[in-house]
C-alpha cells in the first residue's frame, strides 16, 4: 500500500534496522515519557529499540555486545540537550 501525506510537510522515512536501532531522517526531538526531550542535530538519528544504549533513546550500538552487557560511558553529547521545562 502506498504511503501518502496528508500535509503539505516533507514526509519523513524511518527504516527499522533488524536486530538494531530504528533510523529516522533528522534533526530530530525525541520525548521521552519523563518530559525529558533529547534532540540529534544529525541527517540520520539511529533510534535504540534495545533499550539497552547508555545513551538511551539514542543507539550507542549496545545491541552488538553479548546480551545484558552495555558500552562504557558514553553520552549522547551535544545531541542530548535538555528537558521540555523552559
Ligand atoms: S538499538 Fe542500538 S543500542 Fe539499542
Amino acid at each position: 500500500m502506498p504511503v501518502t501525506s496528508q500535509s503539505s510537510a516533507p514526509l519523513r522515512r524511518a527504516r527499522v534496522v533488524p536486530g538494531g536501532p530504528l533510523l529516522v531522517e533528522g534533526p530530530l526531538e525525541v520525548s521521552l515519557p519523563s518530559g525529558e526531550v533529547v534532540r540529534s542535530n544529525r541527517f540520520m538519528v539511529a533510534i535504540c529499540m534495545c533499550h539497552r544504549s547508555a545513551v538511551y533513546p539514542l543507539c550507542d550500538a549496545s545491541h552488538k555486545s553479548p546480551r545484558g552487557r552495555r558500552r562504557a560511558g558514553g553520552t549522547a553529547g551535544e545531541d542530548r540537550k535538555s528537558s521540555e521545562t523552559s
